[in-house]
């Protein structure tokens, strides 16, 4: 996507390019490729196919994202629990080490929703098997269900290569199929963790059937809570020999890892064939796509439930079945800022369930990084702290700074669950990112347009991460309005037109504001995201300067497979305040009420920020609106009249002790007075 901006002096050719104007272009092809972006151009350097391109007018970011997933698929919903907080390590050693885990996180009292397991669960790194010694399945079925109890999830790894070996079911049911990917006339022989492997082809029509039976065994022996499709580039660790064909030796080499290098490296070879005669060469940047597809349509089949996959490798169009992660990433301050552009792009691509790992995958982290990282990565839409073989262990609790930052970002993370599921809910509708660069909100605001060192979660609430080391404090840009800081209302940054602001970081400072004219919805703290859904709402409404501002919560049971679908099993809340006479009104539309009123949800505070200070209130009243009185008798009284306190130029006023059914309309009056000084 390209903004641009008549400050910036850019225009299209053929003109008419007003400020902040954007666009997008899709160049819809599965082939080898280079581009190179040099600001004013962008040359493709293709190897094969069709030149499909396609261009998106906007002319808002939120436009573009619309055009360009109508056309290639709008984001999967993902399920209610994927956005708690995610343990992962590669080399987990038994089943009592994930226990251990477990139990730390619940010792230290830091949120965890799901556990899980790298390749390490299984015997000899082949597929849907359990390791007899250390990961035995009696002892994993009692691991699991006892997740299951205390309402965590677990995930496992799956990869794509099928170790040969007779004796291996899957492997036997695989060759009677003859579903694996051939290179003349018999299945492609490569090596990956089990050591040789075939490779299913995902576009064989009897692959869904089958990679569905396997899933189905295993879920029947295992009933894990969701896949991760890792090596599905597809990542081989033997570098194929050319056939002597232009396929496997084309005279242009593209740029690989900084590297131009021959185009089997470390994959499958270009001459190997999928059904169809389809050739690898063709169809190699579509694997990770077609994985993704066929496990969440196994999924669905097999637990009837809405699918958390998790994939390395994505194309166009793989949001639609998918989540991904950034991959193999350092645990450095590189890799850590590398991260926010990373999450950034996946949204843009269309895939806005994303996350980097969180205190970095290869090398030894370190405490200073692991607690800015979790600072950080609280709020990557995936949040997932996952780490490699050989390298130091970093649960958070294992230092006693980083468990403390845990428990006040994840905190505020679980309290703002049903904000973050409803940007789930808007990028399912219309394909705009859960986190979103800055441009997103300002696209008039050039300053905007080249910062990467943070990012918007929806439209008003943003993320400001330290990401050096040693630092105390971190330069942030503000662009215009009030924000206020989310760890401490009493603090706000205001602007006209955009400013830089130096921001106080100690290491137990992480930085998170909320922009004026959002109102945010919002439950309790919890250790995990069931509880935090039993919890009474609270919004936080943040009044712009003409007392406006506007938000809405979408709530389902969370893991139905569609997000808002036909039947009324789902509530959509949409807030508004406005600005009367002598106040504000806070009040709610709601579209299929009943599910909310099914599930007794309340709003028992609303706070509002941005009266400005002096502000004194003189009376706040609860009540219904005409057509609903039935909904809501007996559920208007405002127990406390509120209380106003200074946040340095801006009142806080907080409505507390309402019980306020979310499934009905309410209104509430906020009366004030300009205090006389
Ligand atoms: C590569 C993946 O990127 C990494 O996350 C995983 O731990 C290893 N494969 C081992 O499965």
């Amino acid at each position: 996507m390209d903004v641009r901006s008549s400050v910036g002096g850019r225009s299209r050719p053929g003109g008419g390019v007003g400020a902040g104007t954007s666009h997008g272009v899709l160049l819809l092809n599965s082939n080898g490729m280079d581009f190179v972006y040099t600001g004013d151009r962008i040359t493709y350097k293709v190897i094969g196919g069709v030149l499909d391109l396609y261009f998106f007018p906007g002319p808002s970011p939120e436009a573009v994202m619309n055009q360009y997933t109508e056309l290639i698929g709008r984001p999967t919903p993902m399920p209610y629990w994927s956005f708690g907080f995610h343990q992962c390590r590669y080399g987990y050693k038994t089943v009592a080490d994930l226990e251990g885990v477990v139990a730390g996180y619940a010792k230290a009292n830091i949120p965890l929703e799901v556990m899980w397991t790298d390749i390490d669960y299984m015997d000899a790194y082949k597929d849907f098997t359990l390791d007899p010694i250390n990961f035995p399945v009696e002892k994993m079925k009692e691991f699991v269900s006892s997740l299951h109890k205390n309402s965590k999830k677990y995930v496992l790894i799956l990869d794509p290569g099928i170790s040969v070996n007779e004796t291996y079911g899957t492997y036997i049911r695989g060759m009677q199929a003859d579903i694996f990917i051939k290179r003349e006339g018999a299945p492609y022989l490569g090596r990956v963790w089990p050591g040789p492997v075939y490779f299913p082809d995902f576009l064989h029509p009897s692959s869904e059937s089958y990679w569905g039976g396997e899933i189905k065994r295993f879920h029947d022996v295992l009933p894990f809570d969701g896949l991760w499709i890792d090596m599905n580039e597809l990542s081989n660790f033997n570098d194929p020999q050319p056939l002597p064909s232009t396929l496997d030796n084309p005279p242009y080499k593209m740029n690989n890892a900084g590297v131009h290098r021959p185009i089997n490296n470390k994959t499958i070879p270009a001459t190997s064939l999928h059904f169809g005669n389809i050739s690898e060469y063709n169809a190699h940047n579509l694997y990770g796509l077609l994985e993704a597809k066929a496990t969440n349509e196994a999924l669905v089949n097999v637990t009837g439930k809405r699918p958390f996959i998790l994939s390395r490798s994505t194309f166009v169009s793989s949001g639609k079945h998918t989540a991904h992660w950034t991959g193999d990433n350092a645990a450095t301050w590189d890799d850590l800022a590398y991260s926010i552009p990373a999450i950034l792009n996946s949204g843009l691509f269309g895939i806005p369930m994303v996350g980097a790992d969180i205190c970095g995958f290869t090398q030894d982290t370190s405490e200073e990084l692991c607690n800015r990282w979790i600072q950080l990565g609280a709020f990557y839409p995936f949040a997932r702290d996952h780490s490699n073989k050989g390298t130091i262990r970093q649960e958070l609790y294992l230092w006693e700074s980083v468990a403390a930052s845990a428990r006040v970002v994840l905190g505020l993370c679980y309290r703002l669950l049903p904000y973050l599921y409803t940007l789930m809910y808007e990028a399912n509708r219309r394909g705009i990112p859960i986190a979103r660069p800055l441009f997103f909100s300002f696209p008039e605001d050039t300053m905007t347009y080249n910062i990467n060192s943070q990012f918007l979660i929806g439209k008003g609430l943003m993320v400001t991460p330290v990401l050096k080391s040693g630092a105390q404090t971190v330069d942030a840009y503000f662009p215009s309005g009030n924000w206020f800081d989310l760890f401490n209302y009493s603090n706000s940054v205001s602007t006209a037109s955009g400013m830089n602001v130096m921001l106080n970081a100690p290491p137990d400072h992480p930085h998170l504001h909320v922009r004026e004219g959002n109102i945010l919805a919002m439950q309790g703290e919890a250790m995990t995201t069931e509880a935090a859904r039993r919890t009474p709402f609270k919004l936080l409404v943040v009044v712009d300067g003409h007392g406006n501002s506007t938000g809405q919560v979408f709530l389902d049971d969370g893991d139905d497979v569609e997000m808002g679908g036909e039947g009324n099993k789902w509530t959509l809340v949409k807030f508004y305040c406005e600005k009367t006479g002598n106040g504000v009104v806070v009040r709610s539309e709601v579209v299929n009420g009943e599910f909310a009123l099914i599930e007794k949800w309340v709003i028992d505070k609303v706070t509002i920020l941005g009266l400005r200070k002096g502000t004194r209130m003189t009376r706040l009243r609860g009540h219904e609106l005409p057509n609903d009185v039935e909904a809501t008798s007996g559920q208007r009284t405002v127990k406390t009249m509120g209380k106003s306190s200074d946040g340095g130029e801006f009142a806080i006023a907080e409505v507390s002790e309402l019980s306020l059914p979310l499934g009905k309309t309410f209104k509430l009056e906020v009366k004030v007075k300009v205090r006389q000084s």
